[in-house]
């Protein structure tokens, strides 16, 4: 198992180039699911991810060709069968995607369960519930969601509460469903739009896009002769590099980016004392040297604060002058990464899903063990600005949606390195 090596204590300058976005890529890859004709997809982040999908879709027949410019050709008209496997399934429970195009492709879908999480229970009642309604029949035994039916039927769906993979996958299985399906309380999250625009380059009725009201009319079929789609740049990565630079009073230049879909990570930048300037696809942040100030986040559903975003926030404010309150209200357990700060010298106390961070003059290095995706970005960016050096255990937790994360912090400066255990 890998492990990542960081000395903290250099300030970071320079630029980075911004990857696909990781949960834009996933149900973009499982929406070619849905397809009749081969489709060609760029901007594909190098990912542990992506490779599970590409196993979760090979398992199953479809042939794809991923080239060096990270583009990738599907063709899905060698499908076979219609199942996504326990063991595939409990490394990335956004396998869970492929039951919507599945059922309204081929009428069946026998899809894992994906189970317990590091980050809090994760059900996926919502998913199953509106197949239901839209007319599946559905079963789970031996772990398996066993789905089945005709041809699904269009419906009104009220989300009990806002779910990104859950409108991604009910969204998927209204495109092909008889009549029209209108999805209220839909998750607004950039990569659901992502995927609903490539649906409506298939082919797909798709109104409402970016609203919290989606209206699908259903077509017989989806696919289209030489579509080539481009996946969106990763608004959390994004997110992720503009606090490196910020905790350790640095400047960085992020390009192939978008501005437009992190609002409220800049509003707290800003607040945070730092200088954002911005086009169409850069942003740059500058510290000019000063340590940034606390700034308290509340996590919630776009286009407020991301919970995807949260430990890296938390990160920041160990270091920050004043008292930062995080308040995460999306998941009940993504708190994984506050012991293992502790251990590194921060003051943070948590009560329920607070955490009230007060800034120290300095972290130091010490073996750390990350716990989940987010949890391990927010112990790296700590490793950064703490003194000495951090060994970041269990990094295949990072590897799953950072895409080449030691050479990108070294190219703007930092001191990391990969080792081999
Ligand atoms: N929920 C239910 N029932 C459901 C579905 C969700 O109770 O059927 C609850 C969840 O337990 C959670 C809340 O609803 O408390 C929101 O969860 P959501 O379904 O929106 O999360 P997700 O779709 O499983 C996606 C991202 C996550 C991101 C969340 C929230 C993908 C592949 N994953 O997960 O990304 O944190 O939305 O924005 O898009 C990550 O990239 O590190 C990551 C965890």
């Amino acid at each position: 198992m890998d492990k990542l090596l960081i000395t903290g204590g250099t300030t970071l300058n320079g630029e980075v180039r911004i990857s696909g976005a990781k949960n834009a890529a996933l149900p973009i890859l499982a929406a070619t699911l849905l397809s009749e004709t081969p489709v060609s997809i760029g901007n594909i982040p190098h990912l542990k991810d992506i490779t599970t999908t590409i196993e979760l879709l090979g398992r199953m027949g479809v042939q794809m060709v991923l080239d060096e410019t990270m583009n990738m050709e599907v063709d899905t008209r060698t499908i076979n069968n219609y199942q996504a496997p326990y063991e595939l399934v409990k490394t990335m429970r956004a396998s869970i995607l492929v039951l919507g195009p599945l059922l309204a492709r081929f009428g069946e879908a026998y899809v894992s369960l994906p189970g317990g999480c590091a980050i809090g229970s994760r059900p996926v009642d919502i998913h199953i519930d509106g197949l239901i309604k839209m007319g599946a029949d559905i079963s789970v035994e031996g772990g398996y969601i066993h789905a089945k039916a005709k041809r699904l039927k269009g419906c009104r769906l009220v989300l009990e509460l806002i779910t990104v993979t859950g409108t991604e996958n009910l969204l998927m299985a209204a495109t092909l469903a008889s009549g029209t399906t209108i999805i209220e309380n839909a998750a607004k999250e950039p990569e659901v739009s992502d995927l609903a625009y490539f649906l409506n380059k298939m082919g797909a009725k798709i109104s409402g896009i970016g609203t919290d009201v989606l209206t699908i009319e259903g077509v017989e079929k989806l696919g289209v002769d030489n579509l080539h789609y481009e996946i969106m740049p990763d608004r959390i990565e994004t997110g992720t590099y503009l606090i490196a630079a910020a905790i350790t009073g640095g400047k960085v230049r992020l390009k192939d980016t978008r501005p437009d879909i992190l609002d409220a990570v800049l509003a707290k930048l800003v607040e945070a004392g730092a200088e954002i300037t911005s086009g169409e696809n850069w942003i740059e942040l500058d510290m000019h040297g000063k340590k940034p100030k606390a700034v308290s986040v509340r996590t919630a559903p776009y286009p407020a604060f991301p919970t995807d975003m949260q430990a890296q926030f938390t990160a920041m404010n160990t270091v920050a002058d004043g008292v930062g309150i995080i308040t995460e209200t999306i998941f009940e357990n993504r708190y994984m990464h506050i012991q293992e700060m502790q251990r590194m010298g921060a003051d943070i106390r948590l009560e329920s899903n607070t955490a009230i961070c007060t800034g120290v003059a300095k972290l130091t290095g010490a073996p750390v063990m990350a716990t989940d995706l987010r949890a391990s970005a927010g112990l790296v960016l700590a490793a950064l600005a703490a003194d000495g050096d951090t060994l970041v255990d269990r990094i295949y937790h990072i590897d799953r949606g950072y895409d080449h994360i030691e050479e990108k912090l070294s190219q703007i400066g930092a001191t990391i390195r990969r080792v081999p255990c």
